[in-house]
């Protein structure tokens, strides 16, 4: 049976450690699969690759060991305590798959420059695959979100891209584009479960088609934005028309905390406004994200859609959503391997537009209504369970 690898950018943070750590306990059976979308009944008797057959490793800049970090997040309540307890063994071998990396800071120079950083990313990508005898590689991207960059025309071709990487100040200041260049010049698969900009600028899209690599993203559809793009369509279907929607997120672990920089939030705020905006164009969109520490993981958000019935009667619907951050991204992570795992077994390449329901922001997808975005998989699935190959619109 092939080997499958994933590599996590942002390895010791909240969502990849809980999603590895869900990934040793389901195997031992110790958990269940809820949560996973591939566990479903539609996915039974699909040659999915098994959590347990996955190999892991990956990247950060911290250096908190995923014991450690696993316990932090018992402590937060994010994972059962007595995961992070009997687990201790397996989480410190895993630990030493990880790579500790310096990283640098959005807007400065690595050292040595970008094609240094490049080539250091490359060679651990390179080792990772060698050291486990891997066949696959597919490299998640769950590290801090970045500020959003102007997309000039070095981000256009290959060729340019290679060229601007050799001029210092060429303006690639994101490390999330470097590690995702890297991957597929390396020959694995790519999924961004983070806003940032990587996968979707030309120069990646093209290298991925030209390498027959697949790749998916971008931001895991994991909580509000879901419930948006179930809300939003009803009253579409309904023919009610929604006047205002804004919403308020208050959160409070590291992703809030880095979120809290202007540059940041506004490269999520992108993503969230983007499907209601395209969904009910004309309405008053708004949303905020407000780093509140004492939360933790636990994001509230809160909703009001103001919205016209018959003969232009005003009516108001509020919601309030508090869920673990983590444990809902974390299983979505796991699934988004496997289903790209399983689109590259069938030789499938470039953007994986099948996976639209798992993103904010999917980038080759025709909607945002998440039931047309299910159906859109299920299709595949079917076209999967047939044999056939899969002809993208
Ligand atoms: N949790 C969710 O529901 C959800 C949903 C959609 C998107 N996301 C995105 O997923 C990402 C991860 O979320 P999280 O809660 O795990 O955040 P986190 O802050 O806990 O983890 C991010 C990790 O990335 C590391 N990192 C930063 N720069 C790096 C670099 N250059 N190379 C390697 N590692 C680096 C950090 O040290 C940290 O460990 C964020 O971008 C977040 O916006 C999360």
């Amino acid at each position: 049976m092939a080997r499958t690898g994933v590599y996590f950018i942002g390895a010791r943070g909240n969502v990849a450690t809980t999603a590895m750590v869900g990934a040793i306990a389901i195997s031992q059976g110790r958990s269940p699969a809820t949560g996973m979308v591939t566990d479903g009944p539609e996915f039974k008797g699909l040659p999915l690759i098994g959590v347990q057959d996955l190999l892991f490793g990956g990247a950060d800049v911290s250096i908190k060991p995923l014991p450690a970090k696993a316990v932090e997040l018992a402590n937060a309540r994010i994972l059962p305590t007595e995961l992070a307890v009997e687990l201790k063994d397996e989480l410190e071998t895993l630990d030493k798959q990880l790579h500790t990396v310096k990283g640098f800071a959005f807007g400065s120079v690595p050292d040595g420059g970008y094609l240094a950083e490049l080539t250091r990313i490359e060679e651990r990508l390179a080792r990772f695959r060698s050291d486990n005898n891997l066949d696959r590689v597919v490299v998640v991207n769950v590290s801090s979100t970045e500020p959003h960059f102007a997309e000039t025309p070095d981000y256009d071709t290959p060729e340019q891209l290679m060229k601007a990487l050799t001029t210092a100040g060429g303006g690639f200041t994101s490390a999330t584009l470097l590690n995702a260049l890297a991957a597929l010049r390396q020959g694995c698969a790519y999924v961004n479960f983070t806003p940032s900009q990587a996968s979707e600028l030309p120069a990646l899209r093209k290298i991925a088609r030209d390498s027959r690599l697949p790749h998916a993203g971008k931001d895991g559809k994991t909580g509000e934005t879901l419930l948006k793009t179930v809300l939003g369509p009803m009253f579409l279907a309904r023919n009610l028309k929604v006047m205002s929607w804004v919403g308020n997120n208050f959160l409070g672990n590291n992703d809030g905390a880095v979120l809290d920089a202007p540059a940041s939030k506004d490269s999520k705020l992108r993503q969230k406004d983007a499907a209601l905006r395209e969904m009910l164009g004309g309405a008053f969109v708004k949303t905020d994200i407000q780093y509140v520490p004492s939360l933790g993981d636990w994001k509230t958000a809160w909703d009001l859609i103001h919205f016209q019935g018959f003969l232009g009667t005003p009516m108001t619907m509020t919601f309030t959503w508090q869920g673990c951050d983590s444990a809902l991204a974390a299983p979505l992570v796991l699934d988004l391997v496997r289903l790209t795992d399983l689109a590259w077994q069938r030789e499938e390449s470039g953007l994986l537009a099948q996976l639209a329901p798992f993103f904010k922001n999917p980038l080759d997808g025709h909607t945002h209504d998440f039931h047309q975005q299910m159906a859109g998989l299920y299709a595949w699935l079917d076209v999967v369970r047939a044999g056939q190959s899969f002809e993208r619109k």
